[in-house]
């Protein structure tokens, strides 16, 4: 509509004495329209008309709020329009700061069915690709009487020859990345069922690029991005991604960290934002044993690098952006 209407005024007399007689009949259109002889509604065109004339600049939100006042309903078609970000700071990728981390879990060395030439590889990718640290998830020993016939899986018997297995012959990164380790429900059958045996603290003694980060979960932050690694217990839900969404929904919101990373499902899955939490649940260094094949379950092999940009910044500041590499590896055969 146009409510502006005609600039023209309708009653010819001037200005000064319309408003004069207008105020004198306490603003009202009809008294105002019976002192001139005319109807209301030319009235309301004549406000309307000489308040954009002595207004000059009235803008059409003006002239619509006063019919408004005289019981007109008003409404306005939606109109398109130019979104402008004046006062937004936008940034660019480009001017984020980057954080490299790689996730990987569940190695079961001592196993029969390891991945170590795999795994080694992992570990000079993540040297070429610069990652700042390693983050481990637990299980990097297969453990002690975990299931009946586990003794025939394993070629390394015992926390001790396990210990030194893994302190011998677990990878590292020449250039000095950090490998922090939690212990899964694997590692931990050398305490529950070898007689009190800590073999993280034992690796971690041994090998200065391992740090010990204690059992089944740790939070770990690197500048302003946190990080919680997990191993869980328990088998793969029908849906992959269940159980990392259930443990999502019940963490208190002021204990969310940016990523969470669990070990122990020997398969993948993303949940990325789930909650404000970027979730990974990782591929494993172990290739399908006899007692998986028995389930009918296939581990994935593999791991993952990401590469998270960010900003320090109290407004505009946060994650920006963060992309996945997901590592995929064929099993090797016998490979211990
Ligand atoms: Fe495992
Ligand atoms: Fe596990």
């Amino acid at each position: 509509m146009n409510p502006v209407g005609p600039k023209r005024k309708l009653i010819d007399i001037p200005d000064k004495e319309f408003w004069k007689v207008f105020h004198g009949c306490g603003g009202n259109s009809a008294r105002t329209a019976k002192f001139f002889g005319v109807d209301s509604a030319t009235i309301r065109r004549e406000r309307i008309s000489r308040t954009q004339h002595l207004n000059g600049n009235a803008s059409i939100d003006e002239l619509i709020q006063q019919v408004q006042a005289d019981g007109y309903l008003v409404t306005k078609e939606a109109q398109q329009q130019d979104y402008h970000f004046d006062g937004v700071k936008l940034f660019k990728l480009g001017d984020c700061k980057v954080t490299r981390l790689a996730f990987v879990g569940d190695c079961h060395m001592g196993s029969r069915f390891q991945q170590i030439s795999n795994l080694s590889n992992f570990y000079k990718l993540c040297e070429a690709q610069n990652v700042d640290a390693i983050l481990h998830m637990g299980d990097i020993s297969d453990g002690q009487r975990m299931y009946p016939g586990q003794e025939y899986e394993v070629f390394k018997h015992g926390a001790d020859a396990q210990v030194d297995y893994i302190v011998n012959t677990y990878p590292d990164a020449p250039s000095g990345i950090k490998t922090f380790l939690i212990g899964g429900n694997h590692d931990e059958s050398h305490y529950t069922k070898g007689g009190g045996h800590d073999i993280i603290s034992a690796i971690a003694d041994k090998r200065k690029d391992i740090q010990n980060l204690g059992f089944h979960q740790a939070t770990i932050s690197f500048g302003k991005i946190s990080v919680k690694l997990m191993h869980p217990t328990g088998g793969v839900a029908y849906a992959r991604s269940y159980r990392m969404q259930k443990i999502i929904e019940q963490m208190p919101p002021d204990e969310k960290p940016d990523f969470l990373c669990l070990g122990h499902y020997h398969v993948t899955a993303f949940l990325m934002g789930y909650r404000d939490v970027m979730g990974f649940q990782l591929p494993c260094f172990q290739s399908q044993t006899p007692y998986l094949a028995k389930k009918g379950l296939y581990p994935e092999i593999g791991a993952v690098i990401i590469n998270i940009r960010w900003i320090d910044d109290r407004i505009t500041g946060g994650i920006k952006s963060v992309n996945t590499d997901w590592i995929s590896y064929r099993p090797v055969k016998e490979d211990w």
